[in-house]
This record gives structure tokens, C-alpha cells and sequence, in this order.
């Protein structure tokens, strides 16, 4: 026998709210992003203490100076100094050739003192630089971006645990998890396929054992694909472009966009807002992520965590004796 409150509670783990609009739950990324910087930090105060003042050490190389990109490192950087994670920002001009880049990243992935390196995505240069030898020049095991072809593959074979996951995937994983809602058997949809966000995202779904589906601009039937997903991750890069009324009521709703447009009540004349159409969704899914204030904070916690993996597995392998 349920109690009407627990079959209540069931019903709507279903998805079903009866005929009353109720607004979603909001998943927030600045909240779970803040406990696993705390757990990171303890992890890492450990090691300082194990291991006589060993620190795990990132790089960031950028290419350039486009803003954008400048606001992201300096939120890396800060959370690695509150975490205890040794950060430096190394900066080449935009007119730094492939082979300058090249030979910056080959000296990082020379240098056993570093344990993570990323290349900040996108370059900014006035020569032409091919993306895709930049990230596969990093070194798989300081790969903490993911984005090596090494790491990519072992996603894409469902090698989880042998490999390092995309910042932001990894992220709403995490979102995910919070909902308390399980994947497995579920129904995800993936909009967008890029290497950064989608393609990964696609794959996690696939090995936490969803049905997934992904949609991109060549997608005929977006509204119904949308429409069907239990799980829906978005990550077009198109503000607001995923409409309230497409998403099936209860949904968990992941929204990784970042698009500014143009705000006059506001003193910047702009607001940020994600590729879900927030205020219509947020009166069908049962959860939601908040943008900003939802994936964005999470990925950079997840860069720390596979910064602090780097580093445990570097020891792993340096003092046998452990
Ligand atoms: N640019 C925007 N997001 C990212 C990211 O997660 N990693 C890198 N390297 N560049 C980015």
C-alpha cells in the first residue's frame, strides 16, 4: 500500500504531475560545482601532506586574447589556487605559429612536474592552426580536457575508467546524478555533436546505459526527437533555440549554453542565456539547469577533478613503494 504522498512521489519520478503545472526543480551547478571543489580541496590537502608538499600542477595555454576566453582561464585559475592546484597561464600572441604552439606543448608534456595540461579552445591566431593536431599533440595521460583522440576513443569504447572525460559532459553527468533519477534504460537526447560537449556526451549516456539519440543542424524532426527524451542535454550554441512546449513533461532538462543578447535593462546592454528556451521548459521538465549558474561552474570543478586524477595516478605510478 502507498500513502497518497509516496504514490504522488512515484508517479512524478515518472514523469506524470497530474493535470497541475508545476515548475521544476532546479539543478544547481554553483552549489554541486562548490562540493566538489570542498572534496577536491581535502583530497589535495592529503597529498601535500603524504607526499611532503606535493602539489598537482595544470597548465592552461592560450593562443591569443579573446575575452571570452580570458574569463573562462581566470575562473580556472581561481578555483585551482582555492583548491591547492599549482595553475599557470601560459600565453602565446596571436601570431604564434603551429610549430611555436606545438613546441609549447611538447615541452609541457616533457615536464613531469606538470600533471595536466589544456589548450584553450578556440585559438585565437592569425596563422592557420590546425585544431586537431593541437589536441592530439597533448599527451593522453595530461590530457585532462579529454580531448585527445586516445581519450576520446577510450570514451567512445566505453573505457571509462581508463581514460579522461570532457569537462563538461563529465559535468552534467554529475547534474544528472543530483536529480537522483537513473539513466540506465532511459531515453536521452544529445543536441549537438560537437568533440567538446556532444559527441562525449552521446557516449557517457551510451555507457551509463541510455537509449540515446543525437540530434544536430541536419536533424529534419527536432520538436519530436526533443519530445521523446527522458534526458535531454543540449548544446547547440544557439540561444533559446529548444522551445518549453517540445520537452516531454518531466524531463531532466541539461542546458551547457552560453549565448549573450542584447539586454537594454541591463547596465551591459546584454544577458546571458543557454539554448533552452528557459522560462516555457522550466513549466514542463521535472528538473532543470539553471544558465547561468548550472553546467558552467561545473566544468570547471570537473577540470580539477581530472587534474587531481592526473596527479593520483602520477604518484601511482612513481612510488611503488605506496
Ligand atoms: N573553450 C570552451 N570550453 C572549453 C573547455 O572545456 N576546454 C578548452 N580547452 N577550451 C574550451
Amino acid at each position: 500500500m502507498f500513502s497518497l504522498a509516496s504514490l504522488s512521489l512515484r508517479l512524478r519520478a515518472f514523469g506524470y504531475r497530474g493535470d497541475r503545472r508545476t515548475m521544476a526543480t532546479v539543478i544547481s551547478g554553483n552549489k554541486t560545482s562548490k562540493l566538489v571543489r570542498q572534496r577536491l580541496t581535502k583530497e589535495v590537502e592529503q597529498m601535500k601532506t603524504q607526499f611532503l608538499g606535493f602539489r598537482p600542477s595544470l597548465v592552461v595555454l592560450q593562443v591569443g586574447d579573446r575575452d571570452d576566453s580570458n574569463l573562462y582561464i581566470s575562473h580556472k585559475l581561481k578555483a585551482a589556487a582555492e583548491i591547492g592546484i599549482d595553475a599557470k597561464h601560459v600565453r602565446l600572441p596571436n601570431t604564434a605559429t603551429q610549430d611555436e604552439v606545438l613546441r609549447s606543448i611538447i615541452s609541457v608534456n616533457e615536464n613531469p612536474s606538470v600533471h595536466g595540461l589544456i589548450v584553450q579552445l578556440p585559438l585565437d591566431s592569425v596563422n592557420h592552426i590546425d585544431n586537431e593536431l593541437i589536441t592530439n599533440a597533448v599527451a593522453p595521460e595530461k590530457d585532462v580536457d579529454g580531448l585527445s583522440c586516445i581519450n576520446a576513443g577510450k570514451l567512445s569504447r566505453g573505457d571509462l575508467g581508463d581514460c579522461f572525460i570532457p569537462c563538461t559532459p563529465n559535468g552534467c553527468m554529475e547534474l544528472i546524478r543530483q536529480t537522483g533519477v537513473s539513466v540506465a534504460g532511459k531515453h536521452a537526447v544529445v543536441i549537438g555533436r560537437s568533440k567538446i560537449v556532444g559527441a562525449p556526451m552521446h557516449d557517457l549516456l551510451l555507457w551509463n546505459h541510455a537509449t540515446v539519440t543525437t540530434c544536430h543542424s541536419k536533424t529534419p524532426d527536432l520538436p519530436v526527437q526533443v519530445s521523446r527524451a527522458d534526458i535531454l542535454v543540449v548544446g547547440a550554441g544557439r540561444a533559446e533555440m529548444v522551445k518549453g512546449e517540445w520537452v516531454k513533461e518531466g524531463a531532466v532538462v541539461i542546458d551547457c549554453g552560453i549565448n549573450h543578447v542584447p539586454d537594454e535593462t541591463k547596465p551591459s546592454g546584454k544577458r546571458v542565456v543557454g539554448d533552452v528556451h528557459y522560462a516555457s521548459a522550466n513549466q514542463r521538465a521535472g528538473y532543470i539547469t539553471p544558465v547561468p549558474g548550472g553546467v558552467g561552474p561545473m566544468t570547471v570543478a570537473m577540470l580539477m577533478e581530472n587534474t587531481v586524477q592526473s596527479a593520483q595516478r602520477f604518484l601511482l605510478k612513481n612510488q611503488p613503494g605506496r
